[in-house]
């Protein structure tokens, strides 16, 4: 019998990788950057299933030039890189890889927030750069962790596991989400705000959202504006939910303390972009999943995902309903 036919736009872990080859016939496109969009869609016009990541933009066109796609599975637990809406209307599955990276994000998200506020990338510049020189009693100061207000915007999963991070660390934790979920502000200790009073009153505030039409660009001047002069910034989500212009501003005039950003708008950020002339800024390249197991097991939920949508059947780890 004939295997059927898939697309993968980047290297897989092997053990997903021979799971996916008994099941299928796999092209894939095994560079180390992203395959054009024009290549992804001339790959895809004789494919059953397409394996993507974030960084491939999936949309209408290139589902109108796949007449037999039937299952689109992303690496990822972010979707917004997909018109998922077109692909629905077209019949073709949408998968993604949740819960596998809640608690990397989550350890990794807490990891710049103290980095943060310890000024850990100044320190650790400071001795390279033949600075360290005696004990100052000013030297570096930061931020005090214990006992600070966190204020989590999004409480999903990670937004959950990065509460009870912070309550371990004994902070006060506020979260704002769309909806306000009194059913686990006792279990984790966490009281509601609205958007607007969680950025009065938080010393540092950790994005846990997913982007869209309705996040795209939250993170304002006017928002900006509501937050202490202390307010440390973090963001592991995604980029544009922050406007970048807007940050730039409040950091180089003092308006918030500090930002770390694992997710940058756009990204990658070009090496000349003025916010990385800011000294009370921390960017990392879009790592905050990146442990060994958290890979390997997107990878393989993927990959579970691809072979489940080529023939046909449900998807384990579904993203819309066809
Ligand atoms: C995701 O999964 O959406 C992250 O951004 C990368 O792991």
């Amino acid at each position: 019998m004939m295997k059927p036919k898939v697309f993968v736009t980047r290297h897989l872990p092997e053990a997903a990788m021979q799971k996916l080859q008994s099941a299928c016939e796999v092209e894939i496109w095994d560079e180390e950057f992203p395959p054009p969009y024009d290549l992804i869609v001339e790959k895809v016009a004789d494919k059953a299933g397409l394996l993507c990541l974030l960084t491939d933009q999936i949309d209408v066109n290139l589902m109108a030039a796949a007449p037999n796609l039937k299952v689109i599975s992303q690496v990822a637990v972010g979707f917004d890189n997909i018109d998922v809406v077109a692909a629905t209307k077209r019949g073709i599955a949408v998968g993604n890889t949740p819960g596998v990276l809640t608690d990397a994000t989550a350890d990794f998200a807490f990891t710049l927030l103290m980095a943060a506020a310890r000024r850990v990338g100044e320190a650790i510049d400071y001795v390279r750069d033949g600075k360290w020189e005696t004990w100052g009693l000013t030297l570096l100061l930061g931020q005090e962790i214990h006992a600070a207000t966190l204020g989590i915007v999004g409480l999903g999963r990670i937004g959950r596991a990065m509460a009870k991070r912070a309550r371990g660390f004994n902070m006060k934790v506020i979260y704002h989400s769309r909806s306000r979920k009194p059913e686990l502000e006792e279990m984790l200790g966490v009281e509601y705000r609205e958007l607007d009073d969680l950025l009065r009153e938080a010393d540092y505030i950790s994005l846990h959202l997913n982007l869209s039409d309705e996040t795209r660009g939250l993170f304002d001047a006017r928002a900006f504006s509501l937050m202490k002069p202390n307010a440390i910034l973090i963001n592991t989500a995604r980029g544009p939910i922050v406007d970048s212009e807007a940050l730039y501003l409040a950091l180089k005039t003092g308006q918030i303390a500090y930002a770390a950003l694992d997710v940058t708008d756009p990204e990658p950020l070009p090496v000349n972009d003025k916010l990385l002339t800011l000294p009370n800024l921390i960017v990392v390249p879009h790592i905050a999943s990146a442990t060994v197991a958290s890979r390997t097991q997107m990878s393989q939920m993927a990959v579970r995902n691809l072979i489940a949508g080529v023939h046909g059947e449900k998807l384990p780890f579904p993203v819309n309903a066809v």
